[in-house]
């Protein structure tokens, strides 16, 4: 298991667009080894390569129903909306209230580099909402309705 450093708000490198994905290296592999196992140390319920400080498109979730690979991941579609409050590992302590699809089904690769298609409702949809923002340079604080608050309960990603 190997942890790695969470970037924090602030940090530029949380700002950047990712890039893509072109091949499955054992370097990739570990960085989605160790992205889990950071995420799972945080009790968080996603996490992007950026927010480890790796500008590679790149995305670990699981949201209770065991883990989610999404490499390249790219949202085909969408529906619905769902209001809720939401966190990022990025910024400890703090969550905000965003809109999001209610659901999304997304186009990705898994960790094999495997095509796969990938449908998310309700937290799942979030996360992978969240998740991919992180790619672009995007943080949920930036779609926050009113003012950031201290988490309580809330879920990180
Ligand atoms: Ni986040």
């Amino acid at each position: 298991m190997a942890l790695r450093e969470i970037r924090l708000m602030g940090d530029e490198i949380l700002t950047k667009p990712c890039k893509e994905v072109t091949k499955m290296t054992i370097r990739n592999k570990i960085l989605i080894n160790d992205m889990l196992d950071t995420m799972y140390e945080a009790q968080g319920v996603g996490l992007a390569a950026p927010q480890v400080g790796i500008l590679k498109r790149i995305v670990v979730i699981d949201v209770g129903d065991g883990p989610v690979v999404m490499v390249n991941p790219e949202i085909l579609e969408s529906s619905g909306e769902q209001t809720g409050n939401e966190g990022c590992l990025s910024l400890p302590g703090k969550a905000g209230t965003v809109t999001r699809p209610m659901y999304v089904k997304v186009k990705a690769y898994d960790q094999n580099m495997k095509p796969v298609i990938l449908e998310g409702e309700e937290l799942l949809a979030r996360a992978m909402c969240h998740e991919i923002d992180h790619l672009e340079g995007h943080m949920y604080v930036e779609f926050a309705e009113g003012p950031l608050f201290d988490a309580e309960n809330e879920e990180e990603e």
